[in-house]
């Protein structure tokens, strides 16, 4: 009886709010003298984030995603994230509005549909790496960059055919890691002009031009060696391994889009899989009840320590999968994003006085939305939303729908999203194979350390303690 009117209590203001919609177009709510005033006062507006995108001018309103036109035409990642980001990464599907947008998601995503990205094998080399690099007794490690190194030797080796090597051999190490520290130290740039404006570019500790050149040219000469391995074509790899250069190389001859395919997808997938890792496990060092039971379940799928998993064993771990949607709830690696209005438009609720009416969104207009608060909704989670609770996702009939964004949703939502499940799954099955006891050496609370991802502000310092061989 509660719960009925729980959900009647949660449903009935909805569909009141819904009925408005069907009475009265809610752009006529607005007088256009208003929305004039609106749109000169109004260029930034935050609001709790809704559960949907809808449209004016739509009776029902629809999701993005539901729309038969693939470009979203009322929200775009605008212009700002573009004057940030460009000078990096170049145009591509992570800067891109519009027509450009669709151009550069029709590029990248043969490459994730064709299923060669299934093939988790190619992870195993640089896992190994990762392995050897930790220390054997159980001195303290900060799992953080390591976690950063390895997500960038598996990124570059299926982007760029070669992998940054840089938990591998010194020579290749150098090379990729001297383009590691000019993208991370140019990144770290571009994120302030992204939050502070031009003004951004004055930060005194960069040294932009050069990070720029370092990384240009690094990943320039990969796109030759695509491009001259198409057109050669007696090269042909010997090694078969699947290279997003090469696809590019097959679909067009532009260097620039072929760079800017590769430096998008770097920035869109390396340091949001390496947050996933270290905020994960940040907090199984804390929680050995958890760890034992994944072990567990782990153990059960993978018979043995030596046991390399493929996809069907990953699939199959309930509990594994339990915590990693745990981690992205808790601490999304993208903890808030922003949409920039394209058109003049509404949202469904936000406006009145009470914020349950329609509100005018004019043209140009930056809205944010803050994941990390969705995420920790108790009227969707439950009470107990801000504890870490895989059994939440196993044992409750949980259904959070667009509460539970951390991939995004929509058109845009994530293109790797199912890569980058996948990687996770693999490194966690293996260092839990290898490591008996995780025990946390930090007694500080995981803090915000946010970048263009957001990650542990301290790192995870943890002790390692290893299965006897
Ligand atoms: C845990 C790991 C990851 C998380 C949490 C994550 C999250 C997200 C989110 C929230 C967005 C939406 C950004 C926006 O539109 O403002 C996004 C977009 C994107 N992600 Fe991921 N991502 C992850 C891994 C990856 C990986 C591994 C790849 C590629 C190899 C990737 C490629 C992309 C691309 C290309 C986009 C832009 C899509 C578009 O705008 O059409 N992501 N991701």
């Amino acid at each position: 009886m509660r719960r009925t009117k729980k959900v009647a209590a949660g449903v009935f203001p909805r569909l009141w709010h819904a009925s408005r919609l069907f009475r009265s177009p809610p752009e006529l709510e607005v007088p256009p003298a208003r929305q004039a005033k609106i749109r000169r006062k109004r260029r930034h507006l935050r609001f709790q984030a809704n559960q949907q995108t809808w449209r004016p001018h739509q009776r029902p309103c629809q999701r993005e995603s539901d729309s038969l036109h693939p470009i979203p035409k009322y929200f775009g990642v605008g212009k700002r994230r573009a004057e940030a980001f460009e000078p990096l990464i170049g145009h591509g599907i992570f800067t891109a509005d519009g027509a450009s947008w669709e151009k550069a998601r029709k590029l990248v995503r043969p490459s994730f549909s064709r299923g060669q990205l299934d093939d988790i094998s190619t992870f195993e080399p640089h896992l190994q790496n990762f392995l050897a690099s930790l220390p054997a007794g159980a001195e303290a490690v900060d799992l953080q960059p390591l976690f950063q190194s390895l997500t960038l030797d598996v990124s570059t080796d299926f982007l760029f055919g070669e992998s940054t090597n840089v938990l591998g051999s010194a020579k290749a190490a150098s090379a990729g890691r001297s383009f590691a520290d000019a993208f991370d130290n140019a990144q770290k740039t571009v994120v302030g002009a992204f939050a502070l404006g031009p003004v951004g570019w004055l930060d005194p500790r960069s040294n932009f031009r050069q990070d720029q050149k370092t990384v240009e040219a690094f990943v320039s000469g990969y796109v030759d060696k695509a491009l001259n391995r198409d057109t050669n074509d007696t090269l042909d790899k010997q090694d078969g391994k699947y290279s997003f250069a090469e696809e590019f190389a097959k679909l067009t001859d532009d260097r620039a889009m072929i760079r800017g395919g590769l430096l998008n997808l770097l920035l869109a997938g390396r340091d949001t899989s390496a947050s996933l890792l270290s905020n994960l496990f940040f907090v199984l060092a804390r929680r050995p009840d958890i760890y034992s039971k994944l072990a567990a379940e782990i153990r059960m799928t993978t018979k043995t320590t030596k046991h390399i998993p493929n996809l069907e064993d990953l699939k199959s771990m309930k509990y594994l999968r339990a915590c990693i949607n745990e981690s992205l709830r808790l601490h999304p690696p993208i903890p808030r994003n922003s949409r920039e209005a394209l058109t003049d438009t509404t949202l469904p609720v936000g406006g009145g006085s009470d914020g349950g009416a329609p509100i005018f969104v004019p043209k140009g207009t930056q809205v944010g939305y803050q994941v990390f608060s969705m995420h920790r909704r108790k009227d969707v989670y439950g009470e107990d939303a801000d504890e870490f609770i895989p059994e939440r996702w196993t044992e409750r009939n949980l259904r959070p729908g667009w509460a539970f964004l951390p991939f995004n949703g929509g058109p845009r939502v994530c293109i790797g999203q199912q890569f980058a499940l996948n990687l996770a799954s693999y490194i966690v099955c293996k260092l839990v194979q290898r490591i008996e006891k995780v025990e946390s050496c930090d007694s500080r609370p995981w803090e915000e350390g946010l970048g263009i991802t957001c990650s542990t502000k301290n790192g995870t310092w943890v002790r390692l303690y290893q299965h006897d061989e």
